[in-house]
């Protein structure tokens, strides 16, 4: 739940204005419309000092800002987050996106109260693990669906920022892929710590979040084992991803036969039945 306090000796450009830049950010974070709140506060023009504004004429002058964020938030979503404050403000203000000044302030479990409770992490407790994408995917199927994944073509690009071609180097000697990815489109609130009927259908029994494959698990990790078609730089051509069009990579590997399990594996009917058509 981003908390933005943006402060400016010019007056507020008004409630309709800042509604509209929260709403860019709960559409960026995918959260709900009420998760985000902006404030303004304009300064007494004699008890601040920032050459820009003394320079500027009133009325277009760059705001400086303070973002207070959970710290379970990735870097890279942070990133974007700032790039889009500064663009909408940019936008809203009529002032140049390069003076807008914008700081991070990360809160952490145990200091910060949300709806009258600490807030002792997201389902990860204290000493959280915060993972940075390798890469996102990019194309394949843009909607959440549960079916038919087999045919779907997709590329993994990597971070060119973190990563090089040589990072993929012997690769494609591999048929298929293991890739670890983030369920991104699944809100906090929907997480399943329980049991549940898989996929909502009550044909099928009620199993705990660890006995099956739901996207709404506490970690909304996926792993997905994939066709590798070829690399081409920084990106990998796969088929078979089950992972939407933007999903967060966190992690490749090689698939390995040897991996799979020594012994014939055994699941319940289920099982069989919801996979019927899964591929
Ligand atoms: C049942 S989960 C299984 C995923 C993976 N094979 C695993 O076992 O961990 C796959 C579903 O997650 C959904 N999905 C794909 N990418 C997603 C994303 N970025 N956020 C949320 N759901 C996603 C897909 O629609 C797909 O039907």
């Amino acid at each position: 739940m981003p908390v933005i306090t943006l402060m400016s000796p010019d007056p507020s450009p008004g409630g309709t204005g800042l509604a509209q830049v929260a709403k860019a950010v709960t559409g960026l974070l995918r959260i709900p419309a009420e998760h985000c709140w902006v404030t303004w506060q304009q300064l007494d023009a004699d008890a601040s000092h920032r050459p820009e504004w003394q320079r500027a004429a009133a009325g277009s002058r760059a705001p400086i800002g303070f973002v207070t964020c959970k710290e379970t938030y990735p870097q890279e979503t942070v990133e974007r987050l700032l790039r889009l404050l500064r663009d909408e403000l940019s936008t809203l203000l009529g002032v140049p996106g390069d003076e807008i000044y914008l700081a991070v302030h990360r809160a952490v479990p145990g200091e910060l109260l949300i709806r009258g409770d600490v807030w002792a992490g997201d389902g990860q407790g204290p000493a959280g693990v915060v993972s940075v994408p390798v890469g996102r995917v990019v194309g394949g199927r843009e909607e959440v669906r549960d079916d038919d994944w087999g045919g779907v073509k997709a590329v993994i690009r990597l971070d060119g920022t973190r990563f090089g071609p040589d990072a993929l180097a012997g690769l494609d000697a591999f048929s298929h892929l293991e890739v670890v990815y983030h369920f991104d489109r699944v809100p906090v609130e929907k997480i399943e710590t329980g049991a549940r009927h898989p996929r909502g259908n009550t044909d099928w029994p009620l199993v705990g979040i660890f006995a099956q494959r739901g996207k709404n698990r506490p970690n909304r990790i996926g792993v997905s084992r994939c066709r590798l078609l070829h690399t081409d730089g920084l990106d990998l051509h796969v088929q078979g991803l089950d992972a939407v069009h933007d999903t967060p990579v966190l992690d490749i590997k090689p698939y390995m036969h040897e991996f799979a399990p020594q012994d014939p594996t055994t699941q319940p009917p289920w099982a069989t039945d919801i996979m019927r058509h899964y591929y």
